[in-house]
């Protein structure tokens, strides 16, 4: 390396309230399916607007759940996109339904509305739309095709936390939700953590109450229920559940972090509006688009590379300058799990900001000299200047 300066990828913002929340959790001796998990769910459902979320253990399971209540079953079509996690597809094929997926707009590197009409078969039976990075899905778009077929649209909210949308003329964060239920998840690498963990919000009492049972072997009775009642409960198991719970001593930490919430999103936005003022004259470079109807959060802050550039040259340069990039996602039909059957639809988009993108350093607690040598950095590589 050529320099003493290490910049990282990103960085949890964890401090001594969370050790102490965990600790206490601990010494308290519920460390699952207890109060802290409740208070969890009350307190991430009034951060985000939603009337119900249930914590699961991680945002894989979350989205499982999701679409086993939105009714998708063997041989049902769920159209999506390639340029995601694993995790959205491999939900998907859990339930032995078929990923159907759609290319993407090269700004925001999300679903393209405009190309869902046309995947839509008497199999479809449901949408699921990923806010990628952190920015926010064009939902009036999306809301508009789904509600003409009547196909729930379920959120992979993955990375997407404290963004906020633009719905018929009013703000709301991603997760009120928009669509029939959003998923969560709580990865290190993601806006809050709480080591793993997830989450599904909804309005729909019903879905909120199915997806609680599943999480726990479709358990009738709650260990909440049954330890705060002065009756003897007997449970009983009608239908086949899974193990998805998340633990107290997760919650207690993401409690603390929900608190932190208003302000890592506004630090992210921070740097991401100095990131798109400083790479902004750099020739052939592709900004992401925060279009007039999202606010990001910037959970990965990518820029597409001039055509031509190499990549992996270009990532091998800056670690020997002392700075982490990433590949900011993937293109699930390019890899083996998913590269059969072939996709069904072109996906030219999708492949091309898979080729070019490059993930940049941000987060919360990373001082803008750090961002300011990023970007320097990418010049002198990018101009040679
Ligand atoms: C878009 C997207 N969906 C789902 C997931 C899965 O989240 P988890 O690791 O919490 O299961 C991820 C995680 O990286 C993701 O980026």
């Amino acid at each position: 390396m050529s320099e003493s300066r290490f910049v990282q990828f990103s960085k949890p913002m964890l401090g001594t309230e969370e050790a102490q929340a965990a600790y206490d959790t601990v010494m308290s001796g519920w460390v699952t399916q207890g109060p802290r998990v409740a208070g969890f769910e009350a307190d991430f459902a009034a951060a985000v607007g939603a009337s119900h979320c249930a914590a699961v253990s991680n945002c894989t399971t979350a989205l499982h759940l999701a679409l086993q209540a939105a009714g998708v079953g063997p041989g049902d079509e769920v159209i999506t996109v390639s340029y995601t996690f694993l995790a959205t597809p491999n939900s998907i094929c859990y339930l032995g339904a078929v990923p159907v997926f759609i290319d993407i707009e090269s700004g925001t590197r999300n679903m393209d509305p405009a190309l869902i009409e046309a995947a839509i078969t008497p199999r479809t039976k449901a949408i699921m739309c990923v806010h990628q990075f952190g920015m926010p899905c064009d939902m009036t778009g999306i809301l508009a095709v789904a509600g003409r077929h009547g196909i729930p649209v379920i959120e992979d909210a993955a990375c997407a936390i404290g963004s906020e949308v633009l719905v018929d003329g009013v703000w709301g964060r991603i997760g009120r939700p928009h669509g029939l239920a959003a998923c969560f998840s709580l990865h290190p690498r993601k806006v809050l953590t709480s080591g793993d963990g997830g989450t599904i919000t909804t309005n729909d009492p019903e879905l909120d109450r199915k997806v609680r049972m599943w999480r726990q072997h479709a358990m009738s009775v709650s260990d909440l229920a049954r330890n705060s009642s002065s009756q003897v409960m007997i449970e009983t198991f009608d239908e086949i559940g899974y193990n998805y719970r998340m633990t107290d001593i997760q919650a207690a930490v993401a409690r603390e972090q929900v608190k932190r919430l208003d302000g890592i999103v506004a630090e992210r936005r921070r740097l991401g509006r100095l990131y798109l003022d400083r790479l902004a004259d750099i020739p052939g470079l592709g900004l992401p688009v925060e279009p007039a109807y999202a606010r990001s959060t910037w959970q990965t802050f990518g820029v597409l590379l001039p055509a031509g550039v190499d990549r992996t040259a270009t990532m091998q340069v800056m670690l020997d300058a002392g700075i982490q990039t990433r590949r900011p996602t993937f293109c699930c039909h390019l890899e083996k799990a998913h590269a059969a059957p072939p996709p069904r639809f072109a996906l030219p988009v999708t492949e091309e900001v898979y080729r070019r993108n490059l993930g940049l350093p941000l987060h919360p607690q990373m001082p803008d000299a750090d961002l300011e040598y990023v970007v320097a950095t990418l010049r002198r590589i990018l101009q040679g200047v």
